[in-house]
């Protein structure tokens, strides 16, 4: 099973485990649509100053010695000046505008001027992200962890916070990246174009399992959106007869909550409509049965360092509270 957790890394750096890339240069929102415009820039000067210093550079080498060259002060000197003023001059305009132009990104990035349609709060743990949804009416907020749901055309204030030690919240396709430093909060602004996923991933180194700190951004148009958010408020029956509830009840609930149920731990993600997630472990395995299975029984095997201990229990146990899980949809 080392084969799938190598394969799970791999593909988490080049395109995630569900195949969803981090597609820096494909924007699909305003801040990112800002930034890969300021990127493309600052490559197309870069190269156009290469090209026009190696172009001299050539010209330069293959010219011949005036016979003057040596003494101070001759034509030639005047003219060699010249030429530095020009290339400074030159250089001065690109570097300011360069400038300029950065400023003018980071500040059309920063400075949101329209109201959010809609606040997050994500929390940076070690390592997964937890998310509460904000309203108005108390009654209508909820958490939840590793997947964002957001409304497409919405601006999304994304509220940072941490736990334990710096991470930064970084989806390439919206926005740039931000840290979650402990002790403050930062803010961020994420907006999506069209509907999709748009994977997310911690860009601050954090510890041990640092690149296993995804996360998705899942941008539904608004109707399906209210939907979504409704049937997260709904919570789990308390079922006696329900085997998995029981293990789960009995062996996870001290770090994990569900709504509804007895199970409120905090220190690992809430796993409320755990089912319908993208991921298992914030991007390690991709959700599904057996994925889910294994994970129970060798979480450190898969992310080797994590708070979750493996938990060693007998098969019939595991294959109960992996249903009962799956089936939280
Ligand atoms: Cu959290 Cu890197």
């Amino acid at each position: 099973m080392k084969r799938r957790s190598a394969v799970a890394g791999v593909s988490l750096l080049l395109g995630g485990c569900d195949g969803t890339p981090l597609g820096y240069l494909d924007p699909a929102g305003p801040a990112a649509r800002a930034i890969a415009g300021l990127g493309w820039g600052l490559i197309a000067i870069s190269a156009a100053v290469c090209l026009i210093v190696l172009g001299l550079l050539s010209y330069a080498i293959g010219r011949e010695r005036p016979p003057d060259s040596g003494a101070l002060g001759g034509g030639s000197d005047r003219k060699a000046i010249r030429w530095i003023a020009v290339g400074t001059g030159i250089s001065t305009v690109f570097l300011l505008g360069a400038a300029i132009w950065t400023l003018w990104a980071v500040r059309s990035v920063t400075n949101a001027t329209t109201p959010p349609g809609l606040i997050i709060d994500v929390t940076g743990h070690q390592w997964w992200w937890e998310a509460h949804y904000r309203s108005n009416d108390p009654s209508r907020e909820f958490t939840t962890a590793n997947d964002l749901v957001i409304p497409v055309g919405v601006p999304v204030q994304v509220n940072l916070h941490s736990s334990d030690v710096i991470h930064s919240f970084w989806v390439p396709r919206l926005a740039g990246k931000t840290d979650t430093i402990p002790g403050v909060t930062n803010r961020t602004r994420i907006q999506a174009e069209r509907e999709g996923i748009y994977r997310g991933q911690c860009t601050e180194f954090c510890g041990l399992e640092h690149a296993h700190m995804a996360f998705f951004v899942v941008a539904k148009n608004p109707g399906d959106f209210n939907t979504w958010w409704d049937h997260q408020l709904q919570s789990t029956t308390v079922d006696a007869a329900n085997r998995g509830e029981q293990v789960f009840l009995d062996k996870c609930a001290a770090c994990h909550a569900i709504r509804g149920t007895p199970a409120g731990g905090i220190l690992g993600p809430n796993l409320s409509h755990f089912g319908s997630r993208t991921t298992i472990g914030a991007g390690a395995l991709p959700n599904n049965s057996e994925n889910l299975a294994y994970w129970i029984d060798h979480t450190q095997t898969v992310k080797p360092g994590s708070n979750m201990p493996s938990l060693d229990l007998p098969a019939d146990q595991v294959a109960a509270v992996t249903a009962f899980l799956e089936g939280l949809k």
